[in-house]
């Protein structure tokens, strides 16, 4: 339905293998919120040439991969539309018009960026302004990789959407996407910037200012019981899991509790997880009579914990199995195929009306010979 709010959400196909972590921080969120919204979810993969530039194979790969998971996982493309970034045009050209309204201090200052910059290319900002000193300059990342974070603000308001849901790591970049929007409708579309936030689209601006939300947990522990989980530290349960090796990564979680009668820390690592994935109810009475002693050991906690994940995971492996069948590929295709003629009609009419408001309208593109 037309009316819907709209989302717009997106991965990079950097890599593949999601996990828990990514269930809880963000796809369980997209699951949820098909029914009440017109939802577009992107697939970066012009943004992972920011790290992976010399590996298009892997990108491609990582790009059927991210499909396939997105079905697996229960996203729909009956409800949902996914769109391939590269496939989208207007993307690309609202990078370069908003690129002119983001402050190149801003850009090289967000948070994310400076973060990323030390996790993916071992570098302080310092080190890309500083004087090359002693011969020993390292060449660090492209300059596509700082520009990506306004490519971020391109994908997101390609598609004029109310919501972002997105992990706690991408807070840094909706908020630049939020101050294009309101520094565009205030700079060409006359909104007053007395105006708030939530009113700019009512007021004449192109863009309503998009809200990001960030799932329920924003950062689930990994099996280590310390650090976040994620794939490099090797403390995940992946998705795709046998029943059998979620139940042994479960098993071997340590909290060094003695006794099912020895009160127990309702916020160790396995209460965390129960908390995530057991059933509500369950969950308190878990927590409650673990904290007390009552008798509720860590052998059976965990193999309650085993079932509720496993009974969560079953249906995700059975759509995967079907996949990585003989038939995936043209599945995901097909998919591909649908998403980008949806997503094209709307990006291109959002482009239409920022380039009217920058006064860049000089009537429809067209190239035929005449
Ligand atoms: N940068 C995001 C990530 O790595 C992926 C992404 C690209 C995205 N464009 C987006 C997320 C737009 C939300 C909205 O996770």
């Amino acid at each position: 339905m037309a009316t819907k709010p709209r989302i717009l959400t997106g991965d990079t196909p950097t890599h593949t293998g999601l996990h828990l972590g990514h269930f809880v921080g963000s796809l369980e969120n997209r699951l949820k919120l098909q029914d009440s919204y017109d939802c577009y979810f992107l697939i970066a993969n012009v943004h992972a040439f920011t790290t992976l530039a010399d590996k298009p194979a892997d990108i491609r790969a990582n790009t059927v991969g991210i499909v396939k998971d997105w079905l697996a996982v229960g996203l729909d493309p009956d409800r949902s539309t996914f769109v391939l970034q590269s496939e989208i045009p207007a993307i690309a050209e609202l990078t370069f018009l908003f690129a002119m309204l983001i402050p190149f201090k801003k850009v090289m200052r967000n948070p994310t960026i400076k973060t990323e910059l030390a996790t993916k290319f071992g570098m302080e900002l310092g080190e890309l302004f500083g004087s090359e000193g002693e011969g020993k300059s390292r060449e660090g990342p492209s300059f596509g990789f700082p520009m990506y974070a306004v490519g971020q603000c391109a994908d997101i308001l390609a598609f004029r959407p109310e919501l972002v849901p997105v992990g706690e790591d991408q807070e840094a970049h909706i908020e630049m996407c939020r101050d294009v929007a309101l520094k565009f409708n205030q700079m060409y579309c006359g909104v007053n910037n007395r105006v708030p936030a939530e009113e700019h689209a009512k007021a004449g601006g192109v863009f309503p200012i998009p809200q990001a939300k960030v799932g329920r947990i924003a950062r689930l522990v990994g099996l280590d019981g310390v650090q976040k989980m994620s794939k490099s530290l090797g403390n995940a349960i992946f998705l795709y899991d046998s029943a059998k090796d979620v139940q042994k990564k479960i098993n071997k979680i340590t909290t060094g509790r003695q006794s099912p009668t020895e009160p127990g820390d309702a916020n160790n690592i396995l209460m965390q997880y129960v908390d995530a994935f057991v059933a509500r109810e369950r969950a308190e009475e878990l927590k409650r009579r673990y904290a007390a002693g009552d008798n509720i050991g860590d052998g059976h906690v965990k193999a309650e914990l085993g079932e509720a994940i496993n009974a969560l995971l079953e249906p995700m492996r059975v759509r995967r199995a079907k996949l990585d069948g003989p038939e995936g590929d043209a599945i995901v295709m097909d998919v591909i195929r649908r998403g980008v003629k949806k997503g094209n009609l709307v990006a291109e009419e959002t482009l239409r009306l920022a380039k009217e408001g920058m006064g860049l309208g000089f009537g429809s593109r067209r190239f035929t010979a005449d």
